[in-house]
């Protein structure tokens, strides 16, 4: 998400710094701040917008130093301004951060009736003065140590003190941090494409572990029991494009990697299992007002509106409310039949596409409710809709839509549980959801070690220029979804339609040249799309199937396992299989994946 890099050497660490956050710029910001040590005390400067605005606003003179941080913004707490960009300070403290944490309100409140003063929204300023708390009684090491066992979360930490001007510690737990050696300099940052010009010697530091870094040495410890550990150096072969792309070909590829992670940050913090409940803070102000909903309408468009389609058939299922799905292209020149009891959830990743925005206004003129579920925090959408679940999936830059959507189906998966708790969903079937939405990010770990067999399934049938994607209920949706991708990716024609709509038209398109891609998870439906493929099959088509481990109940041309999950919850193991066959498709191709011709990442016009 942000990205976070840090000097401690010989030279002027403000130059290394610039040079690694606009290496960073990349992964998107909004704001930039860093922070120089001159000896006696720390100066920090910060700016709204490109590098280059921070760049600007820096007298050199006064930014001089060895010992730095800086950071580039995507913001996950609080909108993108002055105040909540990085570094934060805490009397001596100052610090970047990237992750979230969990429990910050709570530490807030604590350290509020301690005397302490915040000035920005973030999760992150409450760290720095939760270290400061700490050194109030204890050295700087220990007071980092000590705050880190008080917070829960996922963070990626460079601290600076003070009264220690030959000192940074860095901090790790579930946000990437690497750490680059060079000779009586250490530069550390988010990801190794900040540090690969100065060095390619790299030290990656594991969860829950601390490095102590002076100019010319470095110890690892473990944060819980303060023991030294060793690590080893690592060389990296990788060109400035390579590392950003963290070693894969492609972002698309690299995003689709990132799943287990964006799910995980988008759950994170928002469960409360032990009442089988959802804990959304966006959605308080509202929270009263939703009880009384008795209409849901969706609007969203492309790979977003694919995610409302599944949403649909959630909220329907568990939370009881009639829920409609609609083309935000269509509903803003409809006449929908709104009123004060209708939710309309606006879902859209870059929260900027002109169709969803006009439709949210058209919602808002006819005073229905309006919630969105977005990925960038501070976009027009998430401004202008009246409260808000936000993804955390971090920036997507991959054209193609991946991450980010089975981030949105995790979130819709929340809000299902949220309106079923306040409902007539029993606390049994809250837990049992949220349990197994928990379980999905070693999941898709394991599909994901599947590539190799996948790609061999993308390379048979690269050269078909016609394909069916078929699913039923929740995986009707996703059978359209993996349709665009692969016309997005591999520029071939797909069509994404319901399996059992197959017979009243479409099959007559089937023989040997024309493929199904067939979604078929041991659910509540399975033995009905069994009898589609049977279908297929005697037309000589050939299907693929993606279906549940261990399914011996299919005999295909070739099958893509994926493990066992909730009905409610196949639609985002199934999509993983997909995106890896698009992805495959188009590099099988030839095509420049992550900028497929004709298509622009944000749609900002009509
Ligand atoms: O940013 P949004 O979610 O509002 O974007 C909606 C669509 O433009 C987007 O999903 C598009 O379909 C992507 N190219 C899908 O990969």
């Amino acid at each position: 998400m942000c990205g976070i890099v840090g000097y401690i050497g010989k030279n002027n660490a403000r130059i290394t710094l610039i040079e690694g956050l606009k290496r960073l710029e990349y992964r998107g910001y909004d704001s930039s701040g860093i922070s120089i040590h001159n000896g006696n005390e720390i100066k920090t400067i910060k700016s709204v917008g490109k590098v280059s605005n921070l760049e600007e606003k820096i007298n050199p003179d006064e930014f001089r130093g060895n010992l730095g941080l800086a950071h580039t913004r995507w913001a996950t707490h609080g909108k993108p301004s002055i105040e909540n960009a990085h570094p934060h300070n805490a009397g001596d403290i100052t610090l970047v951060h990237n992750g979230i944490i969990e429990n910050y309100q709570e530490i807030k409140k604590y350290l509020i009736k301690k005397g302490h003063e915040f000035i920005s929204d973030t999760d992150s300023e409450v760290v720095a003065h939760l270290i400061q708390e700490e050194n109030k009684t204890k050295e700087f090491e220990e007071a980092v140590r000590d705050a880190l066992k008080k917070i829960k979360g996922a963070y990626a930490l460079a601290i600076i003190h003070k009264n220690y001007p030959e000192k940074l510690i860095v901090v790790k737990n579930s946000s990437p941090l690497v750490i680059g050696i060079g000779e009586d300099e250490f530069i550390i940052a988010s990801d190794a494409s900040a540090i690969i010009s100065y060095t390619n010697r790299v030290l990656y530091l594991d969860d829950n572990e601390l490095a102590i870094l002076s100019p010319t040495n470095y110890t690892v410890k473990t944060i819980s029991s303060n023991k030294s550990l060793y690590k080893e150096e690592q060389e990296l072969d990788w060109s400035d494009e390579q590392a950003k792309k963290e070693g894969f070909d492609h972002f698309m590829l690299k995003e689709i990697h990132d799943q287990p992670h964006s799910i995980q940050d988008a759950i994170r913090g928002r469960i409360d299992m032990d009442n089988g409940m959802v804990l959304l803070g966006g959605l308080i102000p509202i929270e009263e007002r939703l009880r009384s909903i008795n209409r849901i309408i969706i609007v969203s468009c492309g790979t977003s509106y694919y995610a409302g389609l599944v949403g649909e058939y959630m909220i329907e299922e568990y939370a009881g409310i009639p829920t409609e799905v609609e083309y935000a292209s269509e509903f803003r020149y409809r006449k929908p039949l709104l009123d004060k009891n209708t939710a309309v959830v606006v879902i859209s990743q870059s929260g900027e596409t002109a169709d969803t925005l006009a439709a949210l206004k058209e919602a808002k003129n006819k005073g229905a409710l309006t919630i969105g579920i977005v990925n960038v925090v501070g976009s027009s959408i998430a401004r202008q809709t009246d409260a808000g679940i936000y993804n955390h999936a971090g920036p997507e830059i991959s054209v193609a839509s991946t991450k980010a959507f089975t981030s949105q189906l995790s979130i819709l998966t929340l809000l299902t549980v949220y309106l079923g708790r306040q409902r007539d969903m029993s606390m049994v079937m809250g837990k049992r959801i949220l349990s197994e939405l928990q379980k999905l990010p070693s999941l898709i770990e394991k599909i994901l070690k599947e590539e190799g067999s996948i790609q061999k399934i993308a390379k048979k049938y690269a050269d078909f220029e016609n394909f069916f994607y078929l699913g039923r209920k929740y995986n009707f949706p996703i059978a359209c979804e993996g349709a665009l991708k692969i016309k997005e990716i591999a520029y071939t024609h797909a069509e994404g339609y319901p399996a059992g709509e197959m017979k009243h038209g479409p099959i007559a398109l089937i023989d040997k040249n024309f493929p199904s891609i067939v979604l078929a998870p041991k659910d509540s439906v399975f033995e009905k799309t069994l009898s589609a493929i049977e279908e297929i099959k005697a037309r000589e088509g050939k299907v693929v199937a993606i279906t549940t481990e261990k399914n011996k109940d299919l005999s295909v041309e070739d099958t893509i396992f994926v493990p066992k999950t909730l009905e409610i919850l196949t639609p985002i193991l199934m999509t993983i299989p997909l995106q890896l066959l698009a992805y495959f498709v188009g590099t099988e191709r030839g095509h420049d994946v992550d900028k497929p011709k004709n298509l622009a990442k944000s749609v900002t016009v009509e």
